[in-house]
């Protein structure tokens, strides 16, 4: 979709502004829990952990979806998970760490939660999910995605575009595929807008997990796999 598509539903852009990225933490609080606000105490650190490494390590591959000058759905995300959560660890984390033992946010379950993931003492959502991925999984589908809609503006088709933006961009910078995780919940979403199941594990009893996985392609090619002499 072109930024100036009058037919969609949004219009869709790169994150730019001051305004963009505060816009972009409040509609991620706002719909932190499945969809639904989560306590206004845990907005400040919730924001920075969910939103900040973006910022900070990728800002050109966060989009916002626009409507009458609102911003009113995201998209982040990355070409390259691996490279990304290596770099997040010094930049993001570590100035974190510190920034949560001088009080700079409150103590709450939150805090907690980021110090024993940083020192190793519980696993991320990710790590637990890597040894039920598909062999090559990080080759075949390098980019994520983390995306939210405003409630009101939901099944609007504003997810769509902003995914649709997201992928055109991966398929132009030469990215194979885009992976992202979910519950239950927004599945059916995914698999409309062309992502299929790689992985789905049991976090907890009932509570289950998916991966899902979109391949990139250029002229019916997944993006990245080379023609050979016999046009195979
Ligand atoms: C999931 C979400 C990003 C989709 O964005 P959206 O703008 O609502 O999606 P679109 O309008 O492009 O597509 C909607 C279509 O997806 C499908 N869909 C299935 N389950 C859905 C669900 N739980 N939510 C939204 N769409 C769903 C339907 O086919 C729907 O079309 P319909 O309304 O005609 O039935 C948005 O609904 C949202 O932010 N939900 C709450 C938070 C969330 O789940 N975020 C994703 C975390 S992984």
């Amino acid at each position: 979709m072109s930024e100036a598509d009058a037919s969609a539903p949004a219009l869709v852009r790169v994150a730019k502004s001051p305004a963009d990225w505060q816009a972009v933490r409040s509609l991620c609080c706002r719909t932190g829990n499945g969809g639904d606000p989560i306590d206004p105490a845990r907005w400040p650190l919730f924001a920075e952990l969910w939103v900040g490494p973006y910022q900070r390590l990728a800002p050109e591959w966060t989009y916002v979806a626009e409507m009458d000058g609102r911003v009113v759905g995201y998209l982040t995300g990355c070409p390259d998970t691996a490279a990304f959560r290596r770099a997040r660890r010094f930049r993001v984390t570590l100035p974190l760490l510190v920034a949560i033992a001088c009080r700079r946010f409150p103590w709450n379950a939150d805090a907690r939660r980021a110090v024993r993931l940083a020192l190793h003492l519980d696993r991320g959502l990710e790590s637990r999910l890597a040894p039920a991925q598909p062999a090559g999984f990080a080759r075949t589908h390098p980019a994520h995605l983390h995306m939210n809609v405003e409630a009101e503006c939901r099944r609007q088709g504003i997810g769509a575009v902003l995914i649709e933006r997201y992928a055109r961009d991966l398929t132009a910078a030469g990215v194979a595929g885009i992976h992202l995780l979910c519950g239950p919940g927004p599945r059916p979403f995914y698999t409309r807008n062309g992502f299929t199941d790689l992985s789905a594990v049991e976090t907890s009893p009932g509570r289950w997990v998916y991966t899902l996985g979109r391949r990139l392609r250029v002229g019916g090619r997944p993006v990245g796999e080379t023609v050979t002499a016999g046009g195979g």
